[in-house]
């Protein structure tokens, strides 16, 4: 394929010595510069987190880690780095699930945990201006007095951090509801890779001023420049919240099953999440939340969880009942059984079945992690697919392959499929590449829906995009990072 018409974007670049380290002693003050040179001289093993990622897949050998206060700092560190050719990855709460956080060699890292200033908040509009570094939970806590919400939400919402699930352009449990980040991101403060920095902090809704530079860091994972502040449009709180589990005895009848939802919810459907029996039975083997009982689970295929958020819990809860009802009278029904939750803590319970799965399946063993989009009615057909491939080529003997399982976002369309295995190795690795992308390319969906490229799916870009399309993905990375200082070797190469 001629996807290549613009040269490689790898450049040479220079490691870090104990002169760069001395100059960023000079920026930051000592307990933010952590580096195995002077004046830092921290041994290796308190490097060994931000090197690492979530995972435990990837693993960076970067010398230095960089943890700045103020967006002039970050600038100052940019512009040394750009001067020098020092490569730079931009780290939040490293919850990354496609290896983007973590260097490929020794470049810095360059931590954003200190910048976690709440900037404003009107609770008229409910726009927010924060520091990149705040942590997604404690935005949610802080606006959660003034009746709003986050418009995102996600399983690593204790760690991640703003900034981060800009630059991966995060999708998670509330995108069916508020729509993606590229709709709900006003405004971005971004550092360059040449230090300069570019003020589109806009807290306005409208603004239609020419070309809309802030899209572009919205998924760029730190491969254009380092964002330093965010203005968001958060979501008025809804006064009620109710969830309910639904149990199916097939996944076909999920399709069915989402188009009743949606019409007999309507405006208070919020959510519409799908796991597969061996993705509960993980979750539930690793105390992810509450556990079905037995009978309710027999004879069950998948299940759904569906929420609702509105403005009044009577109605609300009367409209979901009627719904349980009238699924479970119907004459072939879909669902074999229903449980709703009755307590804040029973809702937090049930939840938990589903965003626990990526806790439960690494306490599992080791995962590869497909995260795409494709058509609903192939869901079920990609995962079964995957599993006897991976059984023909003799992988699930000896539980080499522990699982593969299916979960996600119904309303979506984002299918995640993991692959538990002992161990990551090479073997399961080409058994399951390129199977996987071929596969999806044949339903023309797209390799990562919402997790990102990362450094894992650099070289299958071309599954999903076009060449002229990624001639141009390369063009703009060019345009803004001649140097090819910042994240590199992640996105475009
Ligand atoms: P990091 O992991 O630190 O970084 C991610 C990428 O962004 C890297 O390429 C990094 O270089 C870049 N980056 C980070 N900060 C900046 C910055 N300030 N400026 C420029 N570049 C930056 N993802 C979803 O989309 N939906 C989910 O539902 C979801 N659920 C998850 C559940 C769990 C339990 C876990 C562990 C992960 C989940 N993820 C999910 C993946 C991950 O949490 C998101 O991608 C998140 O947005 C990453 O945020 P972070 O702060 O941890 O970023
Ligand atoms: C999820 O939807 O749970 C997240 O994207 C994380 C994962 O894929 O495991
Ligand atoms: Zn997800």
């Amino acid at each position: 394929r001629s996807f290549n018409r613009v040269p490689s974007l790898v450049r040479d670049l220079s490691s870090v010595t104990a002169e760069d380290v001395t100059h960023f002693s000079k920026i930051l003050s000592p307990s933010c510069v952590l580096s195995t040179f002077p004046p830092s001289s921290a041994p290796v093993e308190e490097l060994a987190n931000f090197n690492s990622d979530w995972m435990g897949k990837y693993k960076g050998a970067s010398t230095t880690v960089l943890k700045p206060k103020n967006t002039q700092q970050v600038s100052e560190i940019l512009k040394w780095c750009w001067e020098r050719r020092i490569g730079v990855v931009p780290q939040g709460g490293n919850t990354g699930l496609v290896g983007g956080s973590v260097p490929v060699n020794d470049e810095v890292i360059l931590s954003l945990r200190n910048m976690n200033n709440i900037r404003s908040f009107d609770p008229v509009s409910g726009i927010l201006v924060t520091d990149a570094g705040c942590i997604l939970e404690s935005l949610t806590e802080f606006i959660a007095p003034h009746r709003h919400i986050m418009p995102l939400d996600l399983g690593a919402k204790g760690s991640c951090m703003i900034g981060g699930n800009v630059s991966t352009n995060a999708g998670g449990l509330r995108l069916l509801r508020y729509g993606s980040l590229h709709g709900s991101v006003l405004g971005l403060e971004v550092v360059l890779p040449d230090g300069t920095v570019m003020n589109q902090l806009s807290t306005l809704r409208k603004d239609n001023t020419g070309y809309d530079l802030k899209q572009l860091f919205i998924g760029a994972e730190g491969t254009l420049g380092v964002v330093t502040g965010v203005s968001i449009l958060t979501a008025a709180a809804p006064e009620a919240s109710n969830n309910v589990i639904l149990v199916l005895r097939d996944f076909k009848d999920v399709l069915p099953l989402y188009q009743i939802v949606k019409q007999h919810l309507s405006e208070i459907l919020s959510a519409f999440e799908f796991i597969d029996k061996g993705a509960y039975d993980l979750a539930t083997k690793h105390g992810q939340g509450r556990a079905l009982d037995d009978s309710d689970v027999e004879g069950a295929g998948c299940f759904v969880l569906v929420e609702t958020s509105g403005g009044k819990r009577e109605h609300d809860e009367e409209k979901l009942n009627e719904l349980l009802e009238s699924l479970l009278s119907a004459d072939k029904p879909l669902i074999t059984t229903g449980v709703l939750s009755q307590s804040p803590a029973q809702f937090s319970s049930l939840w938990a079945l589903r965003e626990g799965v990526t806790e439960a399946v690494s306490k599992e063993g080791k995962a590869y992690k497909y995260d795409i989009s494709i058509p609903l009615s192939a869901f079920k057909d990609v995962v079964d697919a995957t599993r006897e491939h991976l059984r023909k080529k003799g992988l699930m003997r000896d539980d080499a392959v522990k699982h593969v399982i299916g979960y996600g976002h119904v309303g979506d369309g984002n299918l995640h499929l993991n692959v538990v295995a002992q161990t990551y190795s090479k073997e399961i690795e080409s058994a399951l590449e390129p199977f996987v992308y071929e596969l999806v390319e044949s339903y023309r969906g797209s390799i990562s829906a919402e997790h990102g490229v990362g450094v894992m799916k650099t070289h299958a870009l071309h599954y999903t995009k076009d060449a002229v399309s990624i001639e141009w993905m390369k063009k703009i990375k060019e345009l803004f990072d001649e140097r090819g200082i910042m994240n590199p070797g992640k996105v475009i190469v």
